[in-house]
């Protein structure tokens, strides 16, 4: 276990706003005078990143889905040793853009039940949980939306369609039950400032 740091991470379908919430959630808690670091899976390390090319480009069918958690668990534990450990010992606030909850959804749901895979990966390579998980809700029409008129070369789990995101939606939520003590849920229906507000809010109640 790591001692003094606080793990934060963000969770939600594709564009429910978690980048641009987790940027001003860093810049709120950094003029507040906390130590913050800013991260985002897949990558946050550099052999991460490069993972993250393999697994955010090219055709949907590219990989299979135990192909795809055998990647992001490897890049997750780069990112967990090179990043996340170093700064929770160092006593910083860690902000982590998606971790291994997306894979217990998008790897775990999407392709058959394979969850179990999932979490006896993560017992045997990962371990560690986050303290907090801030996860936005979103109607994936309009998630959807917003996330394609990025135009980015990362639409490999994009091309999958809404009826994707509708189960990972679903997904988060569930998973909101099952983790209770560690998971919030936010309306990213709302204004940018209004969920930056309720994010900010949770936070410092639980900094507090
Ligand atoms: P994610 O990281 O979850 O994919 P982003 O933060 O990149 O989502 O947001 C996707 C797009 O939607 C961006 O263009 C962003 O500016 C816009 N956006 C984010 N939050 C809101 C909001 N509350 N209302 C309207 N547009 C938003
Ligand atoms: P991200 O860059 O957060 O995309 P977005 O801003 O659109 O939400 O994540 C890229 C994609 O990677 C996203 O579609 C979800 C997928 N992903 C997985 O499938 N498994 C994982 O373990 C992670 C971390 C991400």
């Amino acid at each position: 276990m790591t001692a003094g740091g606080r793990f934060i991470t963000f969770e939600g379908i594709d564009g429910s706003g978690k980048s641009t919430q987790i940027r001003s959630l860093a810049d709120s808690l950094r003029v507040a005078g906390y130590d913050v670091v800013l991260t985002r899976e897949p990558g946050g390390s550099p052999g991460a990143e490069e993972i993250r090319r393999l697994v955010l480009e090219g055709d949907p069918d590219r990989w299979s889905a135990e192909t795809e958690i055998l990647l992001f668990t490897a890049a997750r534990r780069d990112h967990l040793e090179r990043t996340i450990l170093p700064a929770l010992a160092r006593g910083q606030i860690v902000l982590c853009d998606r971790f291994a909850d997306s894979t217990r959804m998008y790897q775990g749901l999407s392709r058959g039940d394979l969850r179990d895979v999932v979490d006896q990966l993560h017992t045997l390579m990962i371990g560690r949980e986050p303290d907090l998980t801030i996860l936005i809700d979103m109607d994936p029409a309009i998630g959807l939306a917003r996330a394609k008129s990025r135009e980015t070369a990362e639409e490999r789990f994009e091309d999958f369609g809404q009826a994707l995101q509708e189960q990972m939606r679903a997904g988060f939520l569930a998973l909101a039950r099952e983790f209770p003590d560690r998971f919030r849920k936010i309306d990213g229906a709302q204004g940018i400032d209004a969920v930056a507000a309720d994010i900010l809010a949770i936070v410092e109640a639980e900094l507090a």
